[in-house]
């Protein structure tokens, strides 16, 4: 049996864990007079969060307004429509619920509302957060990580574009296994797979440190245990804690150490293509980048990735046998995608390199190795 908890995930968020939790966060819900609840389509409604909190709202005499319809890979005009609602009802503060792009949407509106401006300003540092009303964040997915980090990622033109602030952390946090019981199971795996990479990311990048170096050891090991037991029953709510467990502890890891390559050539891909999910991306690079972590960290890749194949040993050759092992994991779950899946040509690359080299270059530089966007192009070519 697995028990309910609460720790401190970020200077701001309380992160609640655990079946009915967000029964113990009424504290947070009584502080308000007007609350707006920001979700996406379905999936609120569907997971069954949005009935529990409009049950604590009612219960506690709280007014609220339901602004639905953030889509995946949001972008920075929607954000905007969505804080006009949100200001006009005169919110005091936000409920998220839904993934990444419905948290991230109510960490920039909940910018908006407390002191104006337009996104497209805010997510091209024209202008800097200082301040914002408060957010508590129901997660629907166990990858993100949104729900305790201070990061937002909004889709501006063909650009995906992420900003960072103390002001943007969430000041509750619920990962409740309940509501992602209903993830769809290619959901249930590209969320995953957003995790793991936070976890191998942070762990190597140039801002790395032995803390997120031993949150990544974990995320994958947990991972490596509790997916494939998703995958196989949807309704496994033991699985699906830990899995919520090891998306937060790599929203933390992210928090502490970036992302880097992986995430870089990610966005540079869905920014050509927004239907391709971020974890699906990821799923289909993040391995080709193995080796290359491999060979600048190789005791702490040995370390993190020993879970999937218990022969490998930190030394750089072994970079190689650690993707394939990876690769295996992936393969084993049931992802075996390629970037023709959802039409991607040739010609799409060059964009998304040329992404990657110019607005993106700022993450790969946290690599620990150099990056040469030539060698990506042939990367990518080799998983059209
Ligand atoms: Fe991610």
């Amino acid at each position: 049996m697995v028990e309910r908890f609460w720790i401190k995930a970020s200077p701001r968020t309380w992160l609640g864990v655990g079946e009915r939790i967000i029964d113990e966060a009424r504290w947070w819900f009584r502080k308000f007079d007007r609350v707006a609840i920001v979700t996406g389509r379905r999936s609120a409604k569907v997971s069954g969060a949005l009935d529990d909190v409009e049950k604590i709202l009612e219960e506690c005499g709280t007014k609220y307004v339901v602004v639905g319809g953030v889509v995946p890979n949001p972008y920075a005009e929607l954000v905007d429509r969505i804080a006009g609602d949100v200001w006009r009802f005169g919110a005091e503060a936000l409920v998220a619920i839904g993934g990444g792009s419905v948290i991230d949407v109510a960490k920039l509106c909940s910018a908006i509302v407390a002191r104006g401006g337009r996104a497209e300003d805010y997510m091209k540092r024209r202008r800097v957060v200082e301040e914002t009303i408060p957010i508590l964040a129901v997660n629907l997915t166990h990858g993100t990580g949104s729900e305790v980090d201070k990061y937002a990622v909004i889709t501006v033109g063909n650009e995906k574009l992420s900003i960072a602030s103390e002001a943007l952390y969430p000041e509750v946090a619920i990962d409740d296994p309940r509501y992602v019981a209903t993830l769809p199971r290619n959901q249930t795996i590209y969320t995953s797979i957003d995790a793991l990479f936070h976890a191998i990311e942070a762990a190597t990048s140039i801002q790395a440190s032995p803390f997120t170096e031993m949150l990544a050891e974990t995320i994958v090991k947990l991972v490596a245990t509790y997916l494939p037991r998703a995958v196989e029953n949807p309704k496994d709510l033991e699985a699906r804690y830990w899995l919520l467990y090891a998306s937060s502890l790599a929203g933390i890891a992210i928090d502490h150490g970036r992302v880097h390559i992986v995430h870089a050539v990610e966005h540079g891909l869905s920014g050509v293509k927004p239907e391709l999910p971020h974890g699906a991306g990821l799923g289909i690079v993040g391995p080709l980048f193995v080796p290359y972590m491999y060979r600048a960290k190789p005791s702490t890749m040995a370390r993190i990735l020993r879970v999937l194949d218990p022969e490998l040993e930190p030394r750089e050759e072994h970079g190689e046998r650690a993707m394939r092992a990876l690769i295996n994991f992936l393969k084993s779950v049931g992802f075996d995608e390629r970037l023709s899946n959802y039409g991607f040509t040739s010609s799409d690359l060059d964009e998304a390199c040329r992404i990657v080299s110019t607005s993106l270059g700022y993450l790969a530089r946290l690599a620990p190795f150099e990056v040469d966007i030539e060698e990506i192009r042939k990367m990518l070519q080799s998983v059209l």
